[in-house]
């Protein structure tokens, strides 16, 4: 089954959104697989979104991911990047449509949120990134049911 990772950023836990996204997330049929509330360094939201490195709006881009904390989650289901990307809708609130998180929740793309991986290698490396297995157990939210590792894609 496919796992991916998705994020409420600082805006969402601000506004105290963390129980909404989690029951859309829920209600669709995906299970929760580990969650955590935590601050993210600018090393670690640089390498999260390294891919935009050279985009205009990086520096603010890790500016806001570093504003607060942040609560990290893997979801699992079938298709669960796709899937969860649809629950979360287009980049652009004022795009997205109508019943999607960034629709419903939010108004301007660079505080859109919640983050969903883009791809299968997305989605290991961040959950690699985020869950890694230096971790104390007890922060993972749910043991893996067939005992793999949560960094583990199957
Ligand atoms: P994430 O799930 O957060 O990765 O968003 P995404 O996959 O829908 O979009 P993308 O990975 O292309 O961009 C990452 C984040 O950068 C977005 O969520 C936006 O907050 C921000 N961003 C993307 N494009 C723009 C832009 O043109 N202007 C600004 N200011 N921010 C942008
Ligand atoms: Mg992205």
């Amino acid at each position: 089954m496919e796992r991916t990772f998705v994020m409420v950023k600082p805006d969402g836990v601000k506004r105290g959104l963390i129980g909404s996204i989690v029951t859309r997330f829920e209600q669709k049929g995906f299970l929760l697989i580990a969650m955590k509330l935590m601050s993210i360094d600018r090393t670690l939201a640089e390498r999260h979104y390294g891919e935009h490195r050279e985009k205009p709006f990086f520096g603010e881009l890790v500016d806001f991911l570093t504003s607060g904390q942040v609560c990290a989650m893997v979801w699992e289901g079938p298709n669960a990047i796709a899937n969860a990307r649809g629950l979360i809708g287009s980049t652009n609130p004022a795009e997205a449509s109508p019943g999607t998180i960034r629709a419903d929740f939010a108004l301007d793309i660079s505080s859109n949120i919640v983050h969903g991986s883009d791809s299968l290698e997305s989605a290991q490396r961040e959950i690699g990134l985020f869950f890694d297995g230096a971790q104390p157990p007890g922060l993972l939210f749910r043991a893996a049911s067939d005992g793999a590792s949560i960094t583990t894609a199957h």
